[in-house]
């Protein structure tokens, strides 16, 4: 009987050691950090969260933002990895500002990226929509918008014609290295370069390992010294001395992801200009 238990707890014990280093060694580990995590210590250490996110609020309404310049640069950016969306699956997205919808075609395999709110009557496509094709099918009365055709309506399930008028708003999308990317301009414009694929990815030589994920309250900026982005203020004009011209440099060459209509939090700023 003893011997049986302890054959048994061995085999629980094998089988849980296999999985851990399954997990550790052959799956990406993302590590995600929300607020509260770093900056916000005197208020994390509560536990309780709703007044965790109560102060954590309170002190970015306090906070001085300063004059922030806009909040999405033009480029493309990534909002999924390539495997967490399998064909014929939808994913609610909020990125860029934007409520969006991704889908991967059952016929096709490609993925396609639109704008969330169905223009019929707004619901979500991306909650309980399903794929059909290369069609996205609004949850709601069954309006189906192909991604192969720009996103135009091709079938309302209870009516003989489509308004051909009918689309949803299509986003440029790539896919490269493992990840989904789309494009953003703040006006409008089609992409203006393209991002190359690495060839130690492409040959499997690399494999995707994980990633690290910060919420911060802050502009787009490196993810070291969290605690001091969380917290600090832009300066538009601050004090720099001769070796620290390359902040300078760098201010007016990322000056060119900026249009005189990309959104800022707090109004349109005038010293991020296109040229
Ligand atoms: S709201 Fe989408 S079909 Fe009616």
């Amino acid at each position: 009987m003893e011997v049986k238990m302890g054959i048994e707890i061995l085999g629980i014990c094998l089988v849980l050691i296999i999985y851990l280093c399954w997990r550790v060694f052959f799956r990406p580990f993302n590590l995600f950090r929300d607020f509260g995590d770093l900056g916000f210590e005197s208020v994390s250490k509560t536990g309780n969260d709703i007044y965790k996110r109560n102060a954590i609020n309170e002190m970015r309404k306090r906070r001085k933002n300063g004059k922030l310049p806009p909040s999405y640069p033009n480029g493309w950016f990534a909002i999924l990895e390539s495997e967490s969306l399998k064909a014929g699956e939808t994913k609610e997205i909020y990125a860029l500002g934007q409520n969006l919808v991704a889908w991967r075609g059952r016929r096709s395999g490609v993925t396609y990226v639109a704008d969330a709110y169905c223009p019929h009557l707004g619901a979500h496509l991306g909650v309980g929509g399903e794929v059909k094709g290369d069609c996205i099918q609004c949850p709601f009365h069954g309006w189906e918008f192909d991604g192969e055709k720009e996103g135009k309506l091709t079938r309302i399930p209870y009516a003989e014609k489509v308004p051909g008028f009918a689309q949803i708003k299509l986003w440029p999308v790539t896919e490269t290295n493992g990840f989904i990317f789309v494009w953003f301009h703040s006006e409008g414009s089609g992409p203006s370069w393209n991002l190359d694929p690495i060839p130690e990815i492409v040959e499997g030589k690399w494999s995707y390992r994980g990633r690290s994920e910060m919420r911060v309250a802050c502009h787009i900026q490196i993810s070291r010294d969290i605690r001091i982005w969380n917290r600090k203020c832009f300066l538009d004009k601050p004090i720099l001395i001769r070796e620290e011209q390359t902040i300078k440099l760098f201010r007016r060459w990322f000056s060119q992801f900026y249009y005189e209509n990309s959104n800022s939090d707090n109004g349109r700023t005038n010293y991020f200009k296109k040229g």
